[in-house]
């Protein structure tokens, strides 16, 4: 996607470094962190400097190669081992963090070489599966929608593209007239930061809503679809995604609004049965505490928001039941949420 004009990917790999935009900082600045090392990409992900499952995966499979460029040729599975850990450790609810590691730690069994080809094609197909959904997804949209969206699931959650907001604009760009709400997304504000600056890169029409604002626009008939990404989808369609997605889809379903999730195959976790058992993270409680942006002189500063003796619960992602989604836009097909359509797309080969 552009920035100024200029085509950017989210994360990406020269030599032995690995390069992130820089999400913290948006909208405000421009910038991209440079990760040296693993453990500076392990930092990268913690600190959500990227983020979004798409970009994590992207991320984390970088970091496992960055790992066999660094693997000291002592003690070399141990180092390896102990780094897949660390990687796996920075955020537990995104699937596709976990498929990464597993898909460059085997490949590199066979050389470092292998092991870094392998973490580039994980991100190529990242963005390619991006745009297959924004493909399929853009025939849901009809000229005129008006189409509400939760978090950030742009081109920065993934490589490009991203996942629910790929089929927005694949819409756009086919010269569909939409306008797309986007929920502010409250602590981090992924909504109002990240979706509102992506849809201002690519002149998409939008306003930024309160995150409380959704049911009653749904109450008044001004929303026509809904689409959402996904952090972690369970065998029989359960999808965990950011905090505030279940309140939505509920809004959803009493109001008649189409509840769509997008999201590529390997945020499916066919290991897990249900959405009772998918992990879900707690973040800091300072992330509700406050709120951060600019001040006058433009220095970005976090201030507090709330009496200095209240304290905070941040549980960082929900869990759609399948039963109030109406389908899932993968790459591989739109499809219901249960388990007989979700193991058949596990079928398909790439
Ligand atoms: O905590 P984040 O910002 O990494 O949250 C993940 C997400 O971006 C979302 O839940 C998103 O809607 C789906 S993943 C692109």
């Amino acid at each position: 996607m552009n920035v100024n004009g200029i085509p950017y990917k989210t994360v990406w790999m020269e030599g032995s470094s690995v390069f992130h935009i820089e999400q913290n900082k948006l909208p405000f600045e421009f910038a991209v962190y440079e990760a040296k090392t693993y453990q500076q990409s392990c930092f990268a992900i913690s600190s959500m400097i990227v983020r979004g499952a798409g970009a994590i995966g992207a991320s984390a499979g970088f970091a496992m190669a960055q790992a066999f460029l660094s693997a000291p040729t002592n003690a070399r599975q141990e180092y390896l081992l102990n780094a897949r850990k660390e990687i796996e450790a920075t955020r537990p609810t995104a699937r596709n963090l976990f498929f990464a590691t597993e898909k460059v730690f085997e490949a590199g069994q066979i050389s470092v070489e292998n092991a870094v080809a392998c973490a580039q094609k994980l991100a190529h197909d990242n963005d390619a599966d991006g745009e297959k959904i924004g493909i399929l997804g853009n025939e849901l949209i009809q000229d005129g929608f008006r189409i509400e969206t939760h978090c950030n699931a742009g081109w920065l959650g993934f490589v490009d593209w991203g996942s629910a907001l790929a089929p927005i604009y694949k819409a756009h760009q086919s010269g569909k007239k939409i306008f797309v709400y986007a929920d502010e997304t409250r602590p981090r504000s992924q909504g109002a930061r990240l979706t509102a600056w992506e849809m201002v890169q690519a002149g998409i029409e939008h306003r930024i809503i309160p995150d409380n604002a959704g049911a009653y626009l749904m109450a008044q008939g001004k929303v026509d679809l809904m689409i959402v990404g996904a952090d972690r989808i369970a065998r029989n369609g359960d999808t965990a995604n950011k905090i505030g997605t279940l309140e939505k889809a509920i809004a959803a379903q009493y109001y008649g609004v189409p509840f769509y999730v997008a999201a590529p195959f390997s945020t499916f976790d066919l290991g897990c049965p249900d959405g009772a058992h998918i992990p879900i993270e707690e973040r800091s409680e300072e992330e509700v505490l406050t709120q951060t942006g600019p001040d006058a002189d433009g220095k970005i500063r976090t201030i507090r928001v709330c009496a200095p003796e209240s304290k905070a619960i941040n549980p960082a992602f929900d869990v759609t039941p399948a039963s109030l989604i109406k389908g899932i836009i993968t790459e591989r097909g739109i499809i219901k949420p249960n388990e007989k359509e979700i193991l058949k797309i596990a079928q398909h080969d790439r």
